[in-house]
């Protein structure tokens, strides 16, 4: 018996025998055994994926004399006539070459006639997306309303191409690429079946370089059997296949990942040496890192496609290396793929690429930060800490302010220091740097009584600063930066000042409490409160602001608006 090579040696008879495609040839099966049958089917997807084997199990099933409905029998003249291709109501016609509308008109003139023997007449069009425009056509009103007995098939793999008029009438399937894992251990059984020793790993390379196909897959088989004889090592494969060993992969990626530039160079020489192509070798770098990364944000297995054993030295390298580090790197050899493929000197772009990679592996990542921090801020959560502080209070311990106060209070070797020491001037100096406007608000306003329980403060006699702590939110506020600063829960009081004396009589009072602003004090008192409240700046002195009496008469202004 002649030599049939693999792909056709063990072209998919059943269903069942079809990989990867479940979604498809179940439906099929259920469209046979229900009789809901369309009239037209387009199969598309990549090449040597299944298309034109179910298109034919489809046939056969279609049209088997014995068989269960949705399973062939294979052994009918229906059936054997179809497999051999010998079949008259099965057809199967190439579209690349039956491309023009004269075929067309003339498939339309056989679909006439009944089957010879069989249900019915079935035509099979592969790569029918080369059919010229008038072709289509004249296909279009057939497809509207074919023959009862009348069923097509078009398959293409490049379904973009069919004009949405064709596919508007078809029942459509977009076939899968086929996994790797089911690549591979298709892959084995053959290999058994044929007497073929070749480890899990030599087949893993096999699949990956047949990109989901599994025609590809097992024409790669057949070269690399034909080189090897019957028994295949995996060195073999890669020599043959001109494929980037596994172990270079993993070499480079832990050499850029440790940071080691001179055994980068020493990849590329081997590199060089062995004859790989560069560019072959950038893009499977690109795909390591790819996988890398991949493992840590996404560990699915279905997404990342290698072997076990590849999959668990990948894990363990991605973890030491870490998502961000990952991220930057990937993200500099895409950055890079451009110079490479415009270049005279690939090697030098590759070996100036590998050399940065390394160094840029060097900083402290997001992530180190991150846990730097944290186990900062555990160890200051740890360290000793006054009693009588309450929680918000060690909360705060960043602040200048605060850590001042704990410092002061720690030289007096007096933790959490009496706040009879405290005066109002302290705490005004202390919400200065807390609100700004709290601050500009109440250094207007008069103490009258500070003791370890209360406060007591009468609010200045501006009609829009008085109401400031109306506000039940900033009344809480204000009575938080007391227990901060106090270290007390004071009962904050604050009265209303209907009488308050004018300011100028009062400024002498008020100089005991009230410490310096450094604001502008040039600045009427009306705009430096709302300066103040803004935190705003003076931008540009207003003309207006040229008599003498110019704040006078914001005041008196404000008093008659009361
Ligand atoms: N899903 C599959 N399961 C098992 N074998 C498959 C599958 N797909 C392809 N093969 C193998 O590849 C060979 C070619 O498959 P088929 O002709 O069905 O591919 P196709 O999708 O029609 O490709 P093309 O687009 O190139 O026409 C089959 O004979 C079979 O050996
Ligand atoms: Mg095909
Ligand atoms: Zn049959």
């Amino acid at each position: 018996m002649t030599y049939q090579v693999l792909a056709r040696k063990w072209r998919p008879q059943l269903f069942q025998d079809v990989i990867g495609q479940e979604h498809i040839t179940q439906t099929l099966m259920n469209a046979i055994k229900t009789d809901r049958l369309a009239h037209a089917y387009l199969f598309s997807g990549s090449r040597g994926i299944g298309k034109t084997s179910v298109a034919r199990i489809f046939a056969k099933a279609i049209n088997c004399e014995k068989g269960e409905p949705g399973i062939p029998c294979n052994i009918c003249t229906s059936c054997t006539e179809i497999t051999a291709g010998s079949s008259v109501d099965v057809q199967e016609i190439d579209g690349a070459s039956n491309r023009g509308i004269d075929e067309i008109r003339e498939l339309r003139e056989s679909i006439k006639y009944m089957p010879s023997s069989s249900r019915y007449r079935i035509y099979i069009i592969d790569e029918v997306h080369m059919l010229t425009l008038p072709a289509f056509n004249a296909l279009l009103k057939t497809l509207e309303e074919p023959p009862a007995h009348v069923k097509f098939i078009f398959a293409t793999t490049e379904s973009h191409k069919v004009p949405t008029t064709i596919l508007s009438r078809c029942q459509r399937f977009e076939f899968k690429r086929i996994p790797l894992s089911q690549i591979i251990s298709h892959l084995r059984k053959i290999a058994e079946d044929e007497g073929i020793e070749i480890g899990t790993p030599g087949l893993a390379i096999i699949a990956r370089e047949a990109e989901g196909g599994m025609r590809d897959a097992e024409s790669l088989l057949d070269q690399v059997i034909s080189f090897s004889g019957q028994k295949v090592e995996e060195k073999d494969i890669t020599d043959i296949l001109g494929i980037i060993d596994r172990d270079i992969m993993f070499e480079s990626s832990a050499a850029i990942l440790e940071g080691a530039a001179d055994r980068c160079l020493e990849v590329v020489e081997k590199i060089y040496n062995y004859g790989y192509d560069i560019k072959e070798f950038y893009r499977a770098l690109m795909e390591q890192f790819r996988n890398l990364l991949i493992s840590l944000i996404a560990p699915q297995k279905h997404l990342i496609d290698i072997s076990e054993s590849d999959r668990e030295e990948i894990i363990r390298l991605a973890k030491t290396a870490g998502e961000e580090k990952l991220h930057l790197l990937l993200n500099f050899l895409i950055s890079r793929e451009e110079d490479l493929r415009f270049t005279s000197n690939p090697r030098l772009i590759l070996e100036t690429t590998m050399i940065k990679l390394c160094s840029l592996g060097d900083f402290l990542s997001f992530d180190d930060l991150l846990k730097k921090l944290t186990s900062l801020e555990k160890r200051l959560a740890c360290s000793p800490v006054d009693d009588k502080q309450t929680n918000s209070e060690r909360l705060s311990e960043p602040d200048a302010v605060w850590s001042q106060e704990n410092r002061k209070s720690e030289a007096k070797g007096k933790p959490g220091h009496d706040q009879e020491d405290k005066t109002w001037d302290d705490f005004l100096s202390f919400l200065s740097t807390k609100s700004k406007a709290a601050y500009s608000i109440l250094k207007e306003w008069q103490v009258l009584k500070l003791t370890g329980e209360t406060l007591e403060i009468e609010s200045g006699n501006q009609s829009f600063s008085s109401k400031y702590f109306d506000d039940k939110e900033r009344y809480d506020q204000l009575v938080n930066y007391c227990r901060e600063f106090f270290r007390k829960d004071l009962k904050v009081k604050i009265i209303v000042n209907h009488h308050a004396p004018a300011r100028a009589q009062k400024e002498p009072k008020e100089k005991v409490f009230r410490r310096e602003a450094p604001e502008d004090s040039k600045l009427p008192q009306t705009a430096q409160e709302i300066l103040n409240l803004f935190e705003g700046q003076i931008m540009k002195e207003n003309p207006i602001r040229t008599g003498k009496n110019s704040s006078k008469n914001i005041e008196k202004k404000e008093e008659g608006n009361r």
